[in-house]
């Protein structure tokens, strides 16, 4: 990490943001998430986006490897003094609702879903997830939210996923020019972001509650070593979800 040369990456512009300004391109970093973080050059600010063609360490939730081959498109956004990590989900969700929606725009089909808490699935198929990682030192406090989507990269042929995965190209038989798709998700993570900053979450909910994955049915959630069955039923205005377990309603918390 020591060894990250400011030189090799390549810088795009977007002046009408308000975030996503800045978009800075890899050919390859161990994860775009841990450099944000860390940011061992002091080289980003609030708001910029890494983009990486690969990873060679890119992380999952729970601490699970995300695979990061050529094709697939990794990127993390930087955003510094956060008072509070919670009071950033509803945003995180709105992240994972604009994946879905240029997805969605993109291939004309509706079988998109957000499936909790915030990962991306084609029909029964993970296509895209999300993780949201926080550090606070003396003099900073940082959150970073890193998106990994399976574009043009093969997902089909690799043996004992813990879920079912899919990439774009294996659904549609079209290769995506990544450079495209990520401007579009930048453009709706940008608009969706002024409206989280000016309190209009709540008018998202009624789309979101549309995307849920296995909306109204039993669904096993798996949350590291434990296994739930519940069966999903709305999103709240905090970002969380309600589900009916047991017979009870229950708030599903990140
Ligand atoms: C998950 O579903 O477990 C979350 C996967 C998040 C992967 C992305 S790829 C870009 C960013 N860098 C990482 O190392 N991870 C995230």
């Amino acid at each position: 990490m020591a060894d990250l040369n400011p030189a090799e990456f390549k810088l795009f512009t977007y002046p009408h943001r308000h975030i996503a300004k800045r978009v800075f391109k890899i050919r390859e970093i161990t994860s775009t998430n841990d450099i944000l973080l860390t940011d061992p050059k002091k080289m980003f600010r609030s708001g910029d986006v890494l983009w990486s063609l690969k990873q060679s360490k890119g992380r999952g939730r729970y601490n699970r490897i995300w695979n990061s081959p050529e094709g697939g498109l990794y990127f993390s956004i930087l955003f510094e003094d956060i008072p509070r990590l919670s009071a950033f989900y509803p945003f995180v969700l709105l992240c994972a609702l604009a994946i879905r929606n240029v997805l969605a725009d993109r291939t004309h089909e509706a079988f998109f879903t957000i499936k909790w808490p915030n990962d991306i699935y084609a029909d029964h198929h993970k296509i895209a997830g999300i993780l949201i990682q926080s550090q606070s030192t003396s003099q900073d406090s940082r959150a970073v939210i890193g998106m990994g989507i399976n574009l043009n990269n093969p997902m089909q042929h690799i043996p004992n996923l813990r879920t079912p995965a899919i990439s774009l190209h294996e659904l549609t038989g079209h290769t995506s020019a990544p450079e495209s798709f990520l401007e579009d998700i930048l453009d709706l993570v940008d608009t969706y972001y002024r409206d989280f900053i000016h309190q209009r979450f709540s008018c998202y909910l009624p789309e979101l509650n549309r995307v849920i994955y296995s909306k109204d049915k039993p669904l096993i959630l798996t949350e590291g070593k434990r296994q739930r069955i519940v069966i999903p039923r709305k999103f709240t205005k905090d970002g969380y979800l309600t589900c009916e377990e047991n017979g009870e309603m229950v708030v599903l918390m990140v």
